[in-house]
C-alpha cells in the first residue's frame, strides 16, 4: 500500500497538549480573571512571534512568552511581577489533549515516524513534553530555535523536511491552530487541522491541498495508519 505520507509532525501547544490547563493556572494566579488572562496571553504571545519574525528581531519562545505576560498584565491592570512568579512553569505543566496518546500509539503501530515541530524553545519543548509524559514516542523534536524564526515562516516547516529528508508533500502535519494549518499547507505538507467548532482558516490564497478539518480520532486514517 502506498501511504499518503511517510512521517507525521505535530504542533505542540494546543495540539499535543491542551491549553485548558493554562486557563486553570491563570485562574489560580488571578481568581476571576483566568479565562481572559489565558486568552490574551496566548494572543499576545503569538502576535509577538509573528511581529518578531517579520521584523527580524529574534528572541526565543520562552522570552516571547514572558514578555507577552508582562504586556497582558499591563493591559488587564494586573500585577506583572506577581503573575510571573505564580505562572512560572505553567507551560510545562500542560496535559495531553484527549485522544493524543492513543493517536500516537496508532501511528507507532503503523510504523509511521513522528515528530514535534514547535515554536517552543528547545528547553521549553522538552520540559512540556516531559511534563505531559509525551517525550518517548517522537523520533524528532524540532524547535523554531534552529531557524531563528517562528511559524508560519517557511524556514521552520523546512526543519521537518531536512530532518527526515522527505519532500514536503510526503510529510503529514497536525495542528489545532488555523494559522499554522495554513502555513504548513502553503509549505506543502498534508495537514490535519484539529478544527474547533466554528473555527475557520485564515484567507491566505490558494494551496494545492487545503487542510482537512478533522477530530483527533480521524487523524490516523487521514495519514493511512
Ligand atoms: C507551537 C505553538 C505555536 O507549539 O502552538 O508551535
Amino acid at each position: 500500500m502506498i501511504r499518503p505520507v511517510e512521517a507525521v509532525f505535530f504542533d505542540l501547544y494546543g495540539t499535543l497538549v491542551d491549553l485548558a490547563g493554562l486557563e486553570a493556572a491563570c485562574e489560580a494566579a488571578a481568581p476571576g480573571r483566568g479565562a481572559e488572562l489565558a486568552v490574551r496571553w496566548r494572543a499576545r504571545q503569538l502576535e509577538a512571534t509573528w511581529l518578531r519574525t517579520c521584523m527580524g528581531r529574534w528572541a526565543d519562545f520562552e522570552q516571547v512568552t514572558a514578555e507577552a505576560l508582562d504586556v497582558t498584565a499591563e493591559e488587564l491592570a494586573l500585577d506583572a511581577d506577581g503573575l510571573t512568579a505564580r505562572l512560572a512553569g505553567a507551560w510545562h505543566r500542560l496535559q495531553p489533549r484527549a485522544g493524543v496518546p492513543v493517536l500516537l500509539e496508532r501511528l507507532a503501530a503503523a510504523r509511521l515516524p513522528t515528530g514535534v515541530l514547535s515554536n517552543g524553545s528547545s528547553a521549553m519543548l522538552r520540559a512540556t513534553l516531559d511534563g505531559a509524559a509525551l517525550t518517548d514516542p517522537f523520533a524528532h523534536l524540532l524547535s523554531a530555535d534552529a531557524a531563528r524564526a517562528f511559524k508560519p515562516a517557511r524556514a521552520v516547516y523546512r526543519l521537518a523536511a531536512d530532518a527526515t529528508d522527505l519532500p514536503p508533500g510526503r510529510i503529514g502535519f497536525v495542528t489545532a491552530n488555523g494559522w499554522d494549518a495554513a502555513g504548513a499547507a502553503a509549505f506543502g505538507f498534508l495537514v490535519a487541522w484539529l478544527q474547533q467548532p466554528g473555527g475557520s482558516l485564515p484567507a491566505v490564497g490558494h494551496v494545492d491541498r487545503r487542510p482537512t478539518g478533522v477530530t483527533v480520532e480521524e487523524v490516523a486514517s487521514l495519514f493511512g495508519a
